[in-house]
């Protein structure tokens, strides 16, 4: 439609959403689909944080919260930090919001002008680009390898760096790779950065606490030379299964979070009151909530990367966090089983849909079109049965 902005036709919607979205349909007509899309814990939240959430209802939480959240949820903020990761960050410089999203999605707003560039790693989680695109920046994609475990080398951030950067964008646990930075990763990239001192870093945490390599989670805000420029973003949907609370929360320089606070005040006000209660109750319990979906998680990749390794001709490496694999499909390009034609990605997810009933979401909504993205986020019988529906579909394409 003409009259709408070059700025939503340019935008692209969610890959990760549209799959799931088919999936639902077709189980809601019927169908037995197993979603494999979802980008969620397929836990319930904790009982306490859901018993916090009741009290704020019956306590009167119902009105306007300040812009960057309550002060209390802002200083269990600043707790966790210090207690988790070893940062020292006060409340007055962290903002609450609704979602790790919405604070990308602000931290962008905050830094980026017209034309200005944001280097992407890639494989990236499907929204980082877009919401670049919607601050009127422009994204610049940067190829990681899966023989160097998807991660940035120091002489490729080098080289990707001009006139225009003004971001870098860093996920540590990655979505969709499973890729996480050691400490020593990040120091290499901070000397690069040290030496270019108007890039940001934002980096998205979100996935902090699915970690399976059993190290100290590496935050670039712990990084001297980068800490003032980095901005950290995280939040609780992820670690406590809270994803449809929306609280995610960001931390960095006063001048920054003061900018996305006035951007918030402007925008949203403030994320949901009582979703801001059961976030505090899920901070201040630490990680004691959570062992259980942790140990869940642990033992989902194994029995994935058990199912996925047997495939033949599929590549796919350990995901070192999160709870995704990202298989290398690409042996089954140019093959077809009835009227069935796979050239890439989106048709293999579209095959897989139809003839496995099992919905994934294709690697070109990250940036790869040879892969797949599949989420361990389900049962175990869930995740067995799918791994051998896409057996048996791979099977017939010739
Ligand atoms: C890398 C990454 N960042 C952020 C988010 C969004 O988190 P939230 O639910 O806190 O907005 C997701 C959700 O899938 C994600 O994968």
């Amino acid at each position: 439609m003409e009259q709408l902005s070059a700025r939503v036709r340019g935008l692209s919607p969610s890959g990760t959403i549209a799959m799931n979205q088919r999936a639902r349909a077709l189980r809601e007509s019927g169908v037995d689909v197993i979603d494999l899309t979802v980008g969620e814990p397929d836990f319930p939240t904790p009982q306490a944080v859901r018993e916090a959430a009741k009290a704020a209802i019956d306590e009167g939480h119902n009105r306007y919260t300040p812009v960057a959240g309550y002060n209390d949820l802002r200083e269990a903020v600043s707790r966790k930090l210090a207690r988790e990761n070893g940062l020292s960050y006060p409340a007055a410089r962290v903002m609450a919001s609704a979602g790790a999203k919405q604070c990308v999605s602000n931290a962008l707003l905050a830094l980026v002008d017209p034309g200005d560039e944001v280097i992407v790693p890639s494989p990236h989680w499907v929204s980082y680009t877009e919401l670049v695109k919607l601050a009127d920046g422009r994204p610049v994609s940067l190829p990681t390898l899966a023989s160097e475990g998807y991660k940035l080398r120091p002489e490729a951030l080098e080289s990707a760096i001009g006139e225009r950067t003004k971001a870098l964008i860093l996920c540590s646990p990655c979505n969709p790779t499973g890729a996480v930075y050691s400490r020593a990763e990040l120091e290499a990239l901070a000397l690069v950065l040290e030496r270019h001192p108007r890039v940001w870093v934002i980096s998205d945490e979100v996935y902090e606490h699915i970690d399976y390599t059993g190290l100290p989670h590496a935050s670039p805000a712990s990084i001297a030379g980068i800490a003032e420029r980095t901005v950290l973003v995280n939040g609780v949907s992820k670690a406590y299964a809270m994803t449809g609370w929306r609280i995610g929360y960001l931390a960095g320089a006063a001048p920054l979070v003061k900018a996305c606070i006035d951007l918030q005040g402007q925008m949203t006000t403030n994320a949901s009151s009582i979703a801001q209660r059961a976030a505090l109750a899920a901070l201040e319990s630490g990680t004691a909530l959570i062992g259980g979906m942790q140990a869940a998680f642990r033992r989902r990749r194994e029995l994935v990367m058990g199912l996925a390794r047997a495939l033949p001709g599929v590549e796919t490496l350990e995901p070192q966090g999160a709870f995704y694999i990202f298989p290398d499909m690409s042996a089954y390009f140019g093959k077809s089983a009835g009227r069935s034609a796979v050239r890439g990605s989106s048709e293999l997810a579209e095959y897989l849909l139809e003839d496995a009933r099992v919905a994934t979401v294709p690697g070109s909504a990250f940036g790869d079109d040879r892969c797949l993205r599949i989420s361990f986020a389900s049962a175990d019988e869930r995740l067995q049965a799918a791994l051998g529906r896409i057996g048996e579909s791979l099977a017939r394409l010739r």
